[in-house]
């Protein structure tokens, strides 16, 4: 009792002098949201954000992984830094990085082998494989934002990390990936250490595209032209797995508004945490358990029964003669596909642009794949392509999702923020 009343001073000690220093760094600019921009790897179908790390100051390319506990980077080779520290094992930053273990290193000193550090699990999800590295702290800076542009460059000295080994970072990745950015629910995550620093709300929101946008902090966020898109947001509970993943209550499908026969049984969260509906930007399309797969598929080829089918490309299991799909504002023209949520008149609803994926020349797929009965832990995981030009609010302190659906509705794309810097 008497020491874990010991750490949680530490810790609430450490939070002081945490934003202490933020206030003395900014000095009278207070950031009311930050930005960071991102691009899909077209190879790999990842999210890359050039994240600004370390003194002097280096932008170093990261893959988003809205699961992800942490920030960990490879920095066995080539982290040069005059601000890199490793935390002392049992310190307030292992405690708040959840590390409990004290490690050794045996080889030469330097960033990611020190003696009597704190050890940090990192996992890459690509390959699913994890390693244990030590904790670290290095400066962290990031674009502020100033009204529709972007303001100033904002910085937290002593942002913690996981300094894994080199042989993590296996893919196929992204090039010159150096590491992944966790956006999960934990206190180290990449916006819960932003939110923290800046006293904001732990709220952020997350806008994919071929070019998109994550916003730190509270809205507006003004897309062009002239397009506040925190506005008429739907939301629905947010529900945060033991991993600290996101999920959230799917009840139904729809197609062209009517009710995909489908085992409602697998739509809810078990004992064990199986079941439910995660939200993934590493998944690329939309993974469902075999028997939802194939019942979505049926219905969907049934209400698209009048468009010539072709032979279906993997991962995908229908897939369309395109010449003979229209197209709309929306993009494809095709049946609706709705996820009803908590309530019959939340719907998250996707059109062709998020439903449908140009396999080859004139091949429309589904894009939605077969994830097997027992492949991944939730029935529904929802992917990178379903996401796109859809703004998606995480609002961590409410417990709540908030989702745009498809901005093309709204004449924009996550592409459209304004990056000229005002002078
Ligand atoms: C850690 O301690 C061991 C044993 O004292 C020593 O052999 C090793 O060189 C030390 N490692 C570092 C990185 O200082
Ligand atoms: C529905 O799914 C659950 C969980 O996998 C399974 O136990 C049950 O047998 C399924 N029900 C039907 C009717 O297939
Ligand atoms: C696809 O289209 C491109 C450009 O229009 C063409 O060069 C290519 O030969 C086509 N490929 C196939 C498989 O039809
Ligand atoms: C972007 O912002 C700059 C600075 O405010 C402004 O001059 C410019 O017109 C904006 N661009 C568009 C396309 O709105």
């Amino acid at each position: 009792m008497v020491s874990c009343l010991h750490s949680l001073f530490f810790v609430f000690f450490f939070l002081f002098s945490f934003s202490d220093a933020a206030q003395q760094q900014i000095g009278s600019f207070r950031p009311r949201a930050l930005i960071l921009p991102i691009r899909r790897d077209v190879p790999t179908n990842l999210y890359v954000a050039d994240i600004h790390k370390r003194t002097p100051q280096l932008p170093v390319p990261f893959v988003i992984d809205l699961s992800g506990r942490h920030l960990w980077v490879t920095c066995q080779h080539d982290y040069l830094s005059t601000t890199y520290r490793a935390p002392k094992c049992h310190s307030a930053q292992c405690h708040i990085a959840n590390a409990h273990t004290c490690r050794t290193c045996s080889s030469q000193t330097g960033p990611g082998c020190h003696n009597n550090t704190c050890s940090l699990v990192s996992y890459n999800p690509v390959t699913r494989k994890s390693a244990p590295g030590e904790v670290a702290q290095d400066v962290l800076s990031i674009q502020s934002i100033k009204g529709s542009n972007p303001g100033p460059m904002v910085s937290v000295p002593h942002f913690i990390f996981g300094c894994a080994p080199s042989s993590l970072l296996q893919g196929p990745l992204p090039r010159n990936v150096q590491g992944f950015a966790g956006f999960g629910r934990s206190q180290v995550s990449l916006p819960s250490q932003l939110a923290s620093h800046f006293g904001f709300r732990q709220k952020f929101a997350l806008c994919l595209g071929g070019n998109g946008v994550i916003f730190f902090g509270e809205g507006p966020y003004m897309m062009q032209p002239g397009i506040d898109v925190s506005k008429s947001l739907s939301t629905t509970p947010l529900i945060v797995s033991r991993q600290g993943e996101y999920l959230i209550g799917v009840r139904a499908i729809k197609i062209n508004n009517k009710n995909v026969p489908i085992n409602t049984t697998l739509l809810s969260i078990n004992a064990r945490g199986n079941g439910g509906t995660r939200i993934s930007t590493v998944v690329p399309y939309t993974v469902l358990e075999s028997s939802i797969f194939k019942s979505v598929t049926q219905f969907f080829a049934n209400e698209l029964s009048q468009v010539p089918r072709v032979n279906p490309v993997a991962p995908f299991g229908l897939c369309f003669d395109a010449q003979h799909i229209g197209s709309s504002q929306m993009g494809p023209a095709v049946p609706n596909i709705d996820f009803v949520l908590d309530k019959d008149y939340v719907v998250w609803r996707m059109f062709g642009a998020n439903s449908m994926v140009r396999a080859a020349n004139n091949t429309m797929c589904l894009a939605f794949a077969d994830g097997g009965v027992n492949h991944q832990r939730a029935s529904i995981v929802i992917g990178a392509h379903q996401l796109e030009d859809n703004l998606l609010q995480f609002d961590l302190t409410a417990s709540r999702l908030g989702f745009s659906s498809s901005l093309l509705g709204r004449r924009t794309t996550c592409a459209n923020f304004n990056f000229t810097s005002l002078a």
